[in-house]
């Protein structure tokens, strides 16, 4: 099941319809447009690789959650691959909106855009429970944070996320091979990173951990991290909207390796909750952090907590309650929005008022 439709939940239908294994498909969306179509367009589009699977559509809004836990009920699905949000990231890459207005919003952090990404991953989990059917669900909405809150409140939750760190360990694999020829299985790359390092890269400071092998041999000296995360390869605009496939392929590979028979090694994003990135096993349905010699999961979970605070996320509370920095709660108050944390009580309230907020700073100028 597909919950969310859009840009990378499109891309995720699109690759699971030429996905082995995959024989039933169902998308979930709140609004009445496109959701049909895309999946009408996957059917069709699967039968040249050869796939006859089964399509079907639902129109549901995740706030309603009896009905969505109904529809769990009868669909009983095996994964529920989630990137419903309520305002997807590339409404503001794409806005217009000048450059000293953008800085100042983007010095407020991403982690201002919070409850935007984790309201729909809340409403989905009480869903879930209300219908009382286990299944594994990958988050792809701002997951490094999100899986946190969710695990922390309701004391279970996605088994993963997507992205983030995944994507840099590909990048990381792909310059490896073409800086020193060495062929994919010589390559060994460990990464414990988050969104932040993604987003920020290691010269700002962003916490994480990197180890490089080629043919047994440590060779993480020789390589630069911050060139490879920031600036290979060149060809790829990171602004621009159009990068969402790298992520739903990441989120694939995960509900793939959830779903599998074998051992996929590979790295994960947030697995049952923990912060930010690791690199993991996933075999028999479960993950496990495959952390280097030397490295313990708990220096890794410090790690991605503390490079939480360049996405603004001072810390999570055993409640699932998100403090901001005092830095991001003073540039978000300076753009006129007021908090200092995160509720999940609050969360539809401040959700819409974040809507507010941004209609107001993306419309004046
Ligand atoms: N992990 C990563 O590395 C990574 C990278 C890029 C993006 N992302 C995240 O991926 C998420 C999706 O981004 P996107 O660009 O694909 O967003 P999008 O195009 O706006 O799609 C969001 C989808 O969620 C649905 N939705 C929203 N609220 C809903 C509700 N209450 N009930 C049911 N469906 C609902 C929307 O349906 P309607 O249109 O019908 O409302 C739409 O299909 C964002 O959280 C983004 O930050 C993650």
């Amino acid at each position: 099941m597909l919950t969310g439709v859009g840009d990378l939940g499109g891309w995720a239908l699109e690759f699971l319809a030429r996905t082995e294994g995959v024989d039933r498909i169902v998308t979930v969306k709140r609004s009445p447009w496109s959701g049909p179509s895309k999946s009408a367009m996957a059917m069709m589009g699967s039968v040249f690789q050869g796939h006859t699977k089964a399509f079907e559509h639902h129109q549901v809004d995740l706030a309603d959650t009896d009905l969505m836990a109904r529809l769990l009920d009868g669909v009983r699905p095996d994964a529920i691959l989630h990137s419903a949000t309520v305002q997807s990231p590339r409404r503001f890459m794409n806005a217009d909106v000048e450059p000293a207005r953008r800085a100042a919003i983007r010095s407020a952090t991403f982690g201002m855009w919070l409850p935007w990404h984790l309201l729909p991953a809340v409403q989905l989990t009480e869903a879930i429970d209300k219908s009382g059917i286990e299944t594994h669900v990958v988050n792809a909405s701002f997951p490094d944070v999100v899986n946190a809150v969710v695990w922390k409140h309701f004391g279970h939750g996605p088994a993963a996320g997507a992205g983030n760190v995944e994507v840099c360990a590909a990048r990381i694999l792909r310059y490896a091979m073409e800086t020193s020829s060495a062929p994919a299985d010589e390559i060994s790359v460990s990464l414990v990173g988050s969104h932040a390092l993604l987003a920020y890269g290691p010269a700002a400071g962003v916490p994480h951990h990197f180890e490089l092998r080629i043919a047994g041999r440590d060779v993480t000296d020789d390589h630069d991290l911050n060139t490879i995360l920031m600036s290979w390869p060149e060809p790829i605009n990171w602004g621009k909207a159009d990068v969402f496939s790298l992520f739903a392929a990441s989120a694939v590979k995960n509900v793939v390796a959830l779903l599998g028979t074998g051992t996929t090694r590979t790295h994960v994003t947030s697995p049952f909750g923990l912060p930010g990135g690791y690199p993991a096993h996933v075999e028999g349905g479960r993950i496990l952090p495959h952390l280097p010699d030397g490295l313990g999961l708990d220096e890794a979970v410090a790690m991605n907590e503390a490079a939480a605070r360049w996405d603004g996320i001072d810390r999570i509370d055993s409640d699932g309650t998100v403090v901001y920095t005092a830095e991001a709660g003073t540039a978000m108050a300076e753009l006129g929005h007021r908090c200092e944390a995160v509720t999940i009580d609050g969360l539809a309230l401040q959700s819409e008022r974040l809507q507010s907020v941004y209609e107001s700073l993306t419309t004046t100028r």
